[in-house]
Parts: C-alpha cells; structure tokens; sequence
C-alpha cells in the first residue's frame, strides 16, 4: 500500500461557539459514546460465552478507555496520540503534530476543526476495540446498523420488486424510458442518505414509505440537480464505445441507502450503462451507519435468504455479480482518515491512481460532500470544480442529503433566501444535490 507521510494543506480551524458543529461535538458525540459503552455492557454474557474470563476483562478495559474518552470530550481535553500500531497509527499521530504546529493551543475536542475531531472519536473508538482482544474485532454499531436494515424490510421490498420488474423488459426499452429510470433510481439512492444514524445518535432513522411515491414531490427539494449531465455521460459512453465503462460507487451508509445504492448498480450494469461497479466502503466501523466490508456482505447475504421472492433474487444475483468480479467490493485507510479528498494523490497516491481508472465516481452522502469540499466555509456560489480544490480523479457526481453548514455551486441568491425562509435548511437532511463535475 503506497500510503505516505505527508505534509497536510491547512483546514479550516477554529472554535465553534453557537454554530452546529459545536452542538454536535457538544451534545451528539457523547451521547454516541454513551450508547457505544452500553451496547458493550449489553453483550457482556455473549462475550463470556464466546471468551470466557478473558472476554469479560477485554469488555471492562474497553469500557473503562471509552469513559474517559467521554470525559476527554466533555471536558476540552487535548487530543491524544494513539498506539494500537494499524497502518494508519502514523498518519493519525501526524495528523494531531501537524495541528499542533498550526495553532498556538495543542488540538482540543472544542478548538480544532470538527472534521478532524469527529473523525477522531471514530478511531479512538476503533483502538478502545483493537487494543482488547479478544473483542476487538466486535463492531459496536452493528445492532444498530441491523435494525436500520430491517426496519426498512417493507421499503426494500419495494424496491426489489420494482427493479426485478424492470429487468425483465430492460433490453426492450428504448432511449427516453431508459433516461426515466435511471433519474428514478438515482433520486431513490440520494434520498436513501437520509437514513444515517449519526445524525440521529444513533437513534432509528429507517425508510419506512414507499420510496417511489414521494420521489415527485421531492423533486422541488434538490437544490442542484446535475442528473441529465451524469445520464448523457453514461449514454454517450454506451453509444460510442464497446469498451469498458467503471463506476466506482463511494459507498456511505447501510440499511435502506445500502440497499438503494445496488439497486441502482443492478440497473446500471443491467442496462449497460455500466459494464463493471467498484464499491468502496470503510475499513471500520464509522459514523454509527458507514458500510463496512461484513455490512455490505451481510446485507446481500440477508438479501438473498430473505422470505420475499424478488429480495432473495435480488441477493443470489448480487453474489453472482461478486464472483463473475462485475461488481468489486474495495476498502482502502483512506476513508477513515481525517483528510479532505484534495489530499489524497499525497497522502494515499494507490487509491488516487485506483479512482482515475473510473469513468464515473458516485460519492454518497454528507461527509463524503465534507471532504470533498474540504469542510469549509465557501460562499454559497462558488463553484463545485474550484471546491474540489484539484481533486479530480475521474468525471465524479455527489449525492447527498445537506446535514452540515457547507454548500457550493448554488445560484446568486439562494442561498440567502433559503436561509431566511427556513434557517435550518442546511442541517435537517430536508434538501438534496446532485451535484456533478466533469474533471477536465
Ligand atoms: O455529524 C457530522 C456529519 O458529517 C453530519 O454532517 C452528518 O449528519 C453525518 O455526520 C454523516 O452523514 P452521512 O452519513 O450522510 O455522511
Ligand atoms: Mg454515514
């Protein structure tokens, strides 16, 4: 893995007084650590059976080092170093002397960018496992993770259905219905990421209506909608080449966006729009809902097993598309890094070089839109290719639901006037952007 150490560009830092991001690290951040610490409490007999004494000890180290990371927190303390010695120890531990040098005051939970601290917490939680084996592989957002997934049965039923409908007739459509079903299953895929459970503290967030229904009246709710762009992409490359066409999907949350997202797959290779889909997810547990590799296994297996005709066969040919290697499932320690995307051809040059083989990439969800744009504070009309700051791998598209205080690519003014009619718009996960960028 060709990952280096480097020098990072300076990201936005300050305090966060009144704003968002300091509610969130205030309030929402130690009620995840508080949830983390009882869902160890809560499998303590489990970790008895399976390890006997050794288990019991590894849950109470666990617990002791996640209380006091809750009390770091809680109490401004500086951040820390960590010590589990991963592939990305270094990287962290450079990370926190880079923002040592950059300020005056040592890096602090309430003092330095709420990018690098949030994702921080998500590590530290990560070496409270790794350093007490034998629990350390034991993924302490899974449970929720589950109940998002079957909490949502009913709307993926839906959408199964719909989809194995489609592909019986998908060679038969011509041009225009094509164009309508790929804006369909596009539109299910971004309103899919309002189901983080981050945002809620981990609390359910399911999708429980029919996702089809509601899409019309959502449409007046994307702010930027760049789809017909991505579509003449995908269909100028179908008609003028019978080469292949990647798609690297950057994967976020699982339960019901997870499963939107590979119906949309399904389709895209179905259709030919794509002739192989890369999907990218984190490397650990992350953001309470992050797909990880035993997410995205789990769900297909689920999938497969499920007592409903079209599910099960949406699962058995999702496997097939694993094997036939159609579909690539990769992680890489970039995406649980700190750093904003425009760092990436530095700091993990292989993955730069992996996503420029891409035709397209699908980057899901709000903090993916953070990194991409480097979590600033850009005004509102600044345009997405100047915010990706040279971050241009290959032709790319966001989708996602607006949960935090940064947009760009906005049109004069409407920002202003949705900040005046509704304040909070930027936060709710009310709005959405399709939001493309040609790379060139
Ligand atoms: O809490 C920080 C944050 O990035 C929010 O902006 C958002 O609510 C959440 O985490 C992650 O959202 P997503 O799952 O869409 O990346
Ligand atoms: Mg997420």
């Amino acid at each position: 893995m060709a990952t280096q150490v480097v020098v990072l560009p300076a990201s936005l830092a300050g305090k966060f007084e009144g704003s968002f991001a300091y509610d969130t690290l205030k309030d929402r951040l130690p009620l995840i650590l508080t949830r983390v610490i009882d869902t160890l409490h809560r499998h303590k007999n489990e970790f008895f059976e399976e390890h006997g004494e050794k288990g019991i000890e590894a849950e109470k180290k666990a617990i002791a080092y996640l209380s006091k990371l809750r009390n770091e927190l809680q109490t401004d303390k500086p951040l820390i170093a960590l010590h589990d010695n991963l592939p990305d120890t270094i990287l962290w531990n450079q990370h926190l002397e880079y923002h040592r040098n950059l300020s005056n005051e040592p890096p602090s939970w309430f003092q330095s960018p709420w990018l690098y601290t949030e994702c921080y917490m998500y590590r530290r939680i990560h070496e409270a496992l790794v350093q007490n084996p034998p629990i350390s592989e034991f993924d302490v957002f899974k449970e929720e993770k589950s109940h998002g997934f079957f909490e949502s049965q009913q709307a993926i039923i839906v959408l199964s259905t719909y989809l194995q409908e489609l592909l019986k007739n998908i060679e038969d459509l011509d041009e225009k219905h094509l164009q309508e079903e790929f804006l369909k299953l596009f539109q299910v895929s971004l309103w899919g990421n309002k189901c983080d459970l981050s945002i809620s503290g981990g609390k359910d967030n399911s999708q429980r209506s029919n996702p089809f229904q509601a899409l019309e009246g959502l449409k007046s709710f994307i702010l930027v909608d760049h789809l017909e762009k991505v579509w003449s992409l995908l269909i100028n490359k179908k008609k003028t080449t019978a080469q292949t066409t990647r798609i690297d999907i950057v994967l976020d949350n699982a339960g019901f966006e997870l499963a939107a997202d590979l119906v949309m797959a399904d389709f895209l290779l179905a259709s030919k729009l794509a002739t192989e889909i890369h999907f990218h997810g984190k490397s650990m547990p992350w953001y309470v809902s992050d797909t990880t590799k035993q997410d995205f296994n789990w769900t297909i297996r689920q999938m497969k097993s499920a007592n409903h005709k079209w599910m099960s066969r949406c699962g058995v040919s999702w496997e097939g598309n694993l094997k036939k290697g159609v579909w690539v499932y990769q992680d890489h320690l970039f995406w649980t890094l700190p750093h904003e995307f425009s760092s990436m051809a530095k700091v993990s040059s292989d993955l730069y070089t992996e996503l420029h083989k891409s035709n397209l990439i699908i980057f899901k969800g709000d903090l993916n839109y953070r990194k991409l744009v480097g979590d600033r504070k850009w005004d509102f009309t600044v345009p997405f290719h100047q915010a990706l700051n040279n971050f241009h791998p290959a032709p790319l598209c966001s989708l996602r639901t607006l949960k935090c205080d940064i947009q760009v690519g906005l049109k004069p003014g409407q920002g202003e006037e949705l900040t005046h009619s509704e304040p909070e718009w930027m936060i709710i996960g009310k709005y959405g952007i399709i939001q493309f960028d040609a790379a060139s």
